[in-house]
């Protein structure tokens, strides 16, 4: 018999949004528990700091009452990573063709370098399937309402980062 798959979903998780919510509750119900992956060593400049995006999504998972999922931040290569955790499975959501590309190329560099690792995409449901970190940072930067797209841990991080007059409770 197979083993049952072993699942990562890794990102930069800047901040965690409601897509991401939906995918970790499509993973666990087709994977059984999920390790969530936060990247540390993001190139990007991240708004928040690995610990508090890793906190972050560790909080909202909790919030919404999602069982079997930790969530860890790792260093280095995706590759490693999984060798590491025994993962066999690489769980990332694709919200449109734009995404493809991108997903792709990463899903086929992650199989040259380690060939069992299986890329899976899920589809978030269409009513998040908008949602992006970007757009979020901007909009909370911006002073606009972001309730409706991120966990409420992730609305309170970003009112105390960019504090507006009459904004959310703190
Ligand atoms: O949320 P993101 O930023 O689209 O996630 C990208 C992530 C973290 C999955 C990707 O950048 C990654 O795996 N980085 C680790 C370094 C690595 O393995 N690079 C080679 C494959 S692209």
């Amino acid at each position: 018999m197979h083993e049952p798959a072993r699942a990562i979903y890794p990102g930069s998780f800047d901040p965690v949004t409601n897509g991401h919510l939906d995918i970790v509750r499509r993973a666990v119900e087709n994977f059984g528990a999920l390790t969530v992956a936060v990247l540390r060593n993001a190139t990007k400049n991240p708004l928040f700091t690995a610990d508090e995006r890793r906190d972050m999504f560790d909080e909202a998972v909790r919030a919404a009452g999602i069982e079997d999922v930790r969530v860890v931040a790792f260093d280095g290569l995706l590759v490693d990573f999984a060798r590491q955790e025994h993962a066999t499975v690489v769980v990332r959501g694709l919200r449109a063709i734009s995404d493809f590309e991108y997903e792709l190329q990463m899903a086929l560099i992650n199989r040259r370098l380690l060939p069992h690792l299986e890329t899976v995409f899920l589809v978030p449901g269409e009513d998040v399937s908008f949602i992006s970190s970007r757009f979020v940072r901007e909009i909370a930067r911006l002073g606009g309402d972001v309730s409706s797209l991120v966990p409420d841990v992730a609305r309170r991080r970003l009112d105390r980062k960019f504090p507006h007059p009459g904004g959310a409770t703190p």
